[in-house]
């Protein structure tokens, strides 16, 4: 039995289109505080978009603004096609799931998951059928009964996404959903996740602070800073050409070496280093020769030499020392020591892969399409 088309879910097959968007939003608050700067996004539907950002940038007073809890200054908000800027909350359309959106302690989880259905005023029977379908989907059947205290964190966050879903609405918010659960949990809870929205062709905006689970989760992810997403785009896009040192640093890990731009034309750049040995890359943005900039290099990119035995080439070679290791598993890190800058390389652990010891001298070898050359701040 196909349960996503039992709930009526899948009916339609996958839409196409755009589900949501923002323009311009604003919102001041009384005491002086800016949330929102003109935040602009567009979620198609079908999919999953994350906001990320640091603490503070406005990631929760955005999901706020498209549930109707608050409402922007200026700026309007359109679900399917419709103006809901004025809409009250209930009437929206949309499903939440938040880390602190607590169940209601004295209900069962039947109860908890076919709350939306009453306030919606759907029949007996009809509950009935669907909350069993809802609970099926996030394998809960068993514990219907049980009161939510009843119940690991994990399976009271599925019992949440259960609510949040049992109505088939346009649009799931989720923020922070899995703070609160442990690693692994966490990992188990992700891919069940992706599985449903899958499933259910669910378009969700899902807001974290962890940089993995987004790129795991996501189909596009909108970096936001301070009030305004800064960039918009797909994992794999948002971490090979990030716009800023901001979206490099806040996605994935990075290297940044410190320089002054030496040349540049056409998308090339030669960068100088304080102690006057030259990089070799590829520049981020429009820029002259002569003013200060950064060279980000992921640290998977850096191929780690033998001293003694390093390739013959003269560009983008860097001597120096091995500072630490950290082993992490299938791959081991190595911060080295450049007499002055550190950059981390990681290195894959295969057969032939060289390893290195504290103290080893080493060189460092990094592409010019890799290194990726910013206006500093
Ligand atoms: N009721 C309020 N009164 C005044 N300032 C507020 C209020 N609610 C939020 N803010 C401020 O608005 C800004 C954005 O807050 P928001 O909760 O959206 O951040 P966030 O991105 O969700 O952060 P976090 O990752 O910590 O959850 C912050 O500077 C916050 O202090
Ligand atoms: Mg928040």
């Amino acid at each position: 039995m196909n349960m996503a088309a039992d709930l009526g879910f899948s009916g339609a097959g996958v839409r196409s289109g755009t589900c949501l968007v923002l323009d311009r939003l604003t919102r001041s608050y009384p005491d002086g505080t800016v949330a929102l700067r003109g935040l602009s996004l567009s979620v198609p539907a079908g999919r999953i978009v994350s906001l990320l950002g640091p603490s503070g940038s406005g990631k929760t007073t955005t999901l706020k603004m498209i549930a109707g809890f608050d409402k922007p200054d200026s700026g309007s908000i359109t679900l399917a096609g419709r103006d809901i800027s004025r809409t009250p909350p209930h009437m929206r359309d949309i499903g939440m799931v938040f880390q602190n959106y607590a169940l209601f302690p004295h209900m069962s989880v039947f109860d908890n998951v076919a709350f939306p259905l009453r306030m919606r005023h759907r029949a007996r029977r009809d509950i009935e059928t669907v909350v069993q379908e809802a609970l099926a989907l996030v394998e809960l059947q068993g514990v219907a009964a049980r009161l939510p205290r009843q119940l690991s964190g994990g399976q009271q966050q599925r019992v949440a996404l259960a609510r949040a879903i049992v109505f088939r609405p346009q649009l799931l918010l989720m923020d922070e959903p899995l703070g609160a659960l442990d690693r692994q949990l966490r990992k188990s809870v992700q891919s069940e996740l992706k599985r449903l929205q899958r499933q259910l062709d669910l378009t969700v905006v899902y807001v974290t602070h962890d940089q993995e689970e987004a790129m795991f989760l996501s189909d596009e992810i909108a970096i936001v800073q301070n009030g305004q997403i800064v960039q918009c785009g797909a994992p794999a896009a948002l971490y090979d050409a990030p716009e800023s040192v901001f979206v490099a640093g806040f996605l994935g890990e990075s290297n940044f070496l410190g320089g002054t731009l030496a040349e540049a034309g056409a998308g090339r750049a030669i960068v100088t280093l304080p102690d006057g040995r030259q990089m070799r890359g590829r520049s981020a943005a429009p820029m002259s020769a002569g003013r200060a900039v950064s060279v980000l290099i992921r640290p998977e990119k850096l191929q780690v030499h033998v001293a003694s035995r390093a390739p013959g080439r003269e560009v983008n070679v860097l001597a120096g020392r091995i500072d630490l290791v950290n082993f992490l598993g299938g791959a081991v890190e190595y911060e080295v020591d450049l007499d002055g800058p550190r950059l981390t390389a990681r290195v894959h652990l295969r057969a032939s892969a060289a390893t290195f010891a504290v103290g080893d001298p080493v060189v460092l070898h990094v592409e010019p399409q890799d290194c990726l050359v910013f206006p500093t701040p």
